[in-house]
C-alpha cells in the first residue's frame, strides 16, 4: 500500500501542502518547528488511530483558521482509494470524514484502510520504559490486525474503571462488597480473551524479532520475548477464555479482593501484564545497554510492520519521525534495508541521501513545501 498524493491545508501550521509522493522513499526535510511532525501526524490520523502526540481535536486546527482539510490518495493492490478528513472549529464534534466518497461517523471508522506503522524517538525507550508502553505497543499492533480486539479492550477498560470506583466506595462503606461479583465475572471473561490474544501475538512477534535481532547483533546476541501474565501461570495451549480460563481469572481476583478494597485499585489483570524482553537470558529493562535497547526498539517496529504485512497482505506505510538522526549509520542502514519494499516517510533536519538518492525529498518551511526533487 502506498500514498500517491497528499493534500493538507490549515492543519496546525501546515498550509497548501499538495504533494505527489514517491512509492518508496519520501524525505521531509526542514529546520526545527517547520511542520515535519505535523505532516506525519496528519497521515497518521487518516489511519484511524488517535494522535500519537495526544493532540486535542481543537489543537489540530490552525490557530488563525476556522477549520482544516486533509485529503489522502492511496493505493493498495486492488484499487485507488481516497480519504477526506475535514474539521471545523465551529463544530468539532461533527467531523467530515469520507472514505471513497462514503461518509463515516468517526475517525476510528477509517481504521484498517490506510495501515501505518509509526516510529518516533519515544519508541526507542520501549524496552526500558514502564510496562504500560509495552502493553500499548502490543494493543496497537493487535488492533491493526484484529478489529474486534479494540472493542474488547475498551470494554475491559470501562469495567476496570467501574470496578476501581466501586472498590473505593466499598472501603468508604457506601457500597456492598457483593456488588463486585458482577464486574469480576465480566472482567474475567474479557481479561482471559485479551490474555490469549496478546500471548498469541507475542509468540509471533518473538519469531520475527528473534530473527531480526540475530541479524542486527551479527549473531552475537540472542533475543527472547515473552508475555508475562499477572493472572495465569502459563498461557501455552490455552484458549477457553469463556470457561476454564475465566474461572481461574475470577478465583485470582477473589484472592486479591481484600487488598484491592484497601488500595482502591485492581492489583491483578491484563492492565498489569508485561512484555518481557531478554537478551542472552538477561532482562533488557534492567540490564540492557542503551545500544541494545535501541536495537530492540527497531526490531519491534520492523516486526510489527512484517506481521501487519503478513496478516493484511498489504505493505504498511512506514512513518519515521526524527528517528534516523537518533541512530548510527549501521542501524540506519539496518532499518532502511529491512523496509525497502514498503513506502516510507522520513523526517529530518539535514539533507540526507537515502536509497542511493532514489525517491523524493520535500523541503518544508513555515508549514509550506517550498521545494521538492
Ligand atoms: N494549531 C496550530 N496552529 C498553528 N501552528 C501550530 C499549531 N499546532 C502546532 N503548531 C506549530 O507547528 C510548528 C511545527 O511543529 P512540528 O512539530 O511539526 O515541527 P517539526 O518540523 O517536526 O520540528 P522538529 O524538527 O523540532 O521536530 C510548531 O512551531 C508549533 O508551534
Ligand atoms: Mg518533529
Amino acid at each position: 500500500m502506498f500514498i500517491s498524493n497528499l493534500k493538507i491545508d490549515r492543519f496546525k501550521n501546515l498550509s497548501s501542502v499538495d504533494i505527489d509522493t514517491d512509492k518508496n522513499v519520501n524525505i521531509i526535510c526542514g529546520d526545527n518547528a517547520q511542520g515535519k511532525t505535523n505532516l506525519i501526524e496528519a497521515i497518521w490520523l487518516c489511519s484511524g488511530l488517535k494522535s500519537f502526540r495526544n493532540s486535542k481535536d481543537k489543537d489540530l486546527i490552525n490557530l488563525d483558521s476556522q477549520g482544516f482539510n486533509i485529503e489522502v490518495l492511496f493505493e493498495n493492490s486492488f484499487r485507488k482509494q481516497k480519504i477526506e478528513f475535514k474539521m471545523s472549529r465551529l463544530n468539532l464534534k461533527d467531523k467530515y470524514i469520507k472514505l471513497n466518497g462514503v461518509s463515516l461517523r468517526n475517525l476510528s471508522d477509517l481504521f484498517g484502510n490506510l495501515c501505518c506503522v509509526i516510529f518516533t524517538p519515544e519508541d526507542l525507550f520501549i524496552a526500558k520504559g514502564f510496562p504500560v508502553y509495552r502493553r500499548k505497543f502490543l494493543d496497537i499492533c493487535i488492533s491493526q490486525i484484529k478489529t474486534s480486539y479494540r472493542r474488547v479492550l475498551s470494554q475491559y477498560d470501562e469495567i476496570l474503571t467501574q470496578r476501581n470506583f466501586l472498590l473505593k466506595n466499598i472501603s468508604l462503606g457506601k457500597s456492598a462488597e457483593s456488588e463486585l461479583d458482577v464486574w469480576d465475572e465480566q472482567m474475567s471473561r474479557l481479561g482471559s480473551y485479551i490474555s490469549v490474544i496478546r500471548y498469541a501475538y507475542t509468540k509471533k512477534l518473538n519469531i520475527f524479532a528473534k530473527k531480526l535481532y540475530n541479524e542486527i547483533s551479527k549473531e552475537k546476541e540472542k533475543l527472547n520475548i515473552f508475555y508475562n501474565s499477572s493472572v495465569f501461570e502459563s498461557l501455552e495451549n490455552r484458549s477457553d477464555y469463556n470457561g476454564e480460563m475465566a474461572n481461574e481469572y475470577l478465583s485470582e481476583l477473589k484472592k486479591t479482593r481484600q487488598e484491592d478494597i484497601k488500595s482502591g485499585f485492581t492489583a491483578i489483570g491484563v492492565q498489569r501484564d508485561d512484555l518481557i524482553t531478554e537478551i542472552n537470558g538477561l532482562n533488557c529493562r534492567e540490564f540492557g545497554s542503551q545500544g541494545q535497547c535501541r536495537s530492540v526498539a527497531l526490531v519491534f517496529k520492523i516486526a510489527q510492520a512484517y506481521i501487519l504485512y503478513e496478516e493484511t497482505k498489504e505493505a504498511p506505510c512506514i512513518l519515521l519521525d526524527d528517528v534516523l538522526s537518533e541512530l548510527d549509520s549501521k542501524r540506519q542502514e539496518f532499518v532502511l534495508s529491512r523496509i525497502s519494499d514498503m513506502q516510507v516517510f522520513i523526517t529530518c533536519c539535514e539533507d540526507i541521501k537515502l536509497n542511493g538518492g532514489k525517491g523524493k525529498t520535500f523541503y518544508i518551511k513555515s508549514g509550506r513545501i517550498i521545494k521538492s526533487h
